[in-house]
C-alpha cells in the first residue's frame, strides 16, 4: 500500500459529515487537503477545528464550473502538487415523485451528478503526470438497494448516474494512469437530513417502514473515511473500481421516528 504523507488531495463537501471525516483521516495520514464546500463560515470552522497547516478551505459550489476550476487551481498552486480528488458533496430531498418540486429535482441532479462531472473535468488536467493519481466518487447504497429509504428516487438515480459515469471515466483515464473509484456507502449518521422537509420525510419514513421490519445502521463517518483512504492507498497498478460498504447491524425500523 502507498504512503499518503506529503500527497495533496481535494475533498468536496468537506465541511461536514463524510467529507470532514475524510479530510481528517487524510490529514492524520500526513496528506495535505484542499477542502471545498459552499458555506464559507462552516468551512472556516471545520478547517480551524481540524487544525494544521496542511489544510486549505475554499468556498465553491460543485455545480459552478468556473468557481471549481479556480479553487482547484489555487489548491494545486498552494500545495505545489495534486494527487487526487474525492467527489463527496451531495444532498437529498426525500419526497414522493408526485410532490417533488422542480427546483428540488434540479438541485439533486446538479449537485450529486453534474457536480461530479464538472469537478472531474476540472481536475483531470491537474492530475495528469502525477505519480499515483486518483479520483474517488461517493455514491450511495440507495442507488441499488431499494430498502435503504423510501422517496429518494431522484437522489438514488443521481447516484446511479455517478456510478455509470465513473465506469466510462475509468476506462477513458486508463492511458493517463488516473485511477477512478466509486464507493457506495450505506447509512451513517451525519447532518445529511438536517434541512429535510419534516412532513415529506415523515411520509417517506412511513412508506419505508411498510416495506420491511429491519434496516442496517451503525456505521460511523470515520469508518467510511477509512474506506476512502484504503482506495487511495492502492499501488499504482491497482484501482478499486467499485466498493460497497454497509453496516451489518440490524435494527427495528419501527423504532426510528
Ligand atoms: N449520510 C449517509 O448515510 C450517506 C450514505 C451514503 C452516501 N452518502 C453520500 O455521502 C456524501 C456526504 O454526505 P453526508 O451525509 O456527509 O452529508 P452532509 O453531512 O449533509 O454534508 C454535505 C457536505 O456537502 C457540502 N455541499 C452540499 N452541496 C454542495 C455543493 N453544491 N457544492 C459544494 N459543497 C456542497 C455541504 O456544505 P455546504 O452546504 O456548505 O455546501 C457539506 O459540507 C453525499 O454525497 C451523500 O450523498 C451519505
Amino acid at each position: 500500500m502507498q504512503d499518503l504523507s506529503g500527497n495533496a488531495y481535494i475533498v468536496t463537501g468537506a465541511s461536514k459529515g463524510f467529507g470532514r471525516a475524510i479530510s481528517a483521516a487524510l490529514l492524520a495520514a500526513g496528506a495535505q487537503v484542499g477542502m471545498i464546500a459552499r458555506n464559507a463560515e462552516t468551512l472556516r470552522q471545520a478547517v480551524e477545528e481540524l487544525g494544521g497547516e496542511r489544510l486549505l478551505g475554499l468556498a465553491a459550489d460543485v455545480f459552478d464550473s468556473e468557481q471549481i476550476a479556480a479553487a482547484f487551481a489555487q489548491i494545486k498552486a498552494g500545495f505545489g502538487r495534486l494527487d487526487g480528488l474525492v467527489n463527496n458533496a451531495g444532498l437529498a430531498h426525500p419526497s414522493s415523485v408526485e410532490h417533488l418540486r422542480r427546483e428540488q429535482v434540479l438541485q439533486q441532479v446538479n449537485t450529486n451528478y453534474l457536480g461530479v462531472v464538472f469537478c472531474c473535468q476540472a481536475v483531470i488536467p491537474l492530475l495528469r503526470g502525477t505519480d499515483n493519481p486518483r479520483i474517488v466518487n461517493i455514491s450511495s447504497a440507495s442507488a441499488w438497494h431499494l430498502d435503504e429509504m423510501a422517496h429518494l428516487s431522484i437522489y438514488a438515480s443521481s447516484k446511479a448516474a455517478v456510478e455509470r459515469f465513473s465506469r466510462d471515466l475509468a476506462l477513458e483515464l486508463q492511458p493517463d494512469g488516473i485511477g477512478v473509484t466509486c464507493i457506495r456507502p450505506g447509512a451513517a449518521v451525519t447532518g445529511f437530513a438536517a434541512n429535510w422537509d419534516m412532513e415529506k420525510f415523515t411520509a417517506a419514513v412511513q412508506s419505508w417502514q411498510r416495506s420491511g421490519p429491519h434496516m442496517n445502521i451503525g456505521m460511523t463517518v470515520q469508518e467510511v473515511a477509512e474506506t476512502v483512504l484504503h482506495c487511495l492507498r492502492q499501488p499504482r497498478h491497482v484501482a478499486v473500481d467499485l466498493l460497497e460498504v454497509r453496516p451489518k447491524q440490524l435494527v427495528d425500523k419501527l423504532k426510528i421516528q
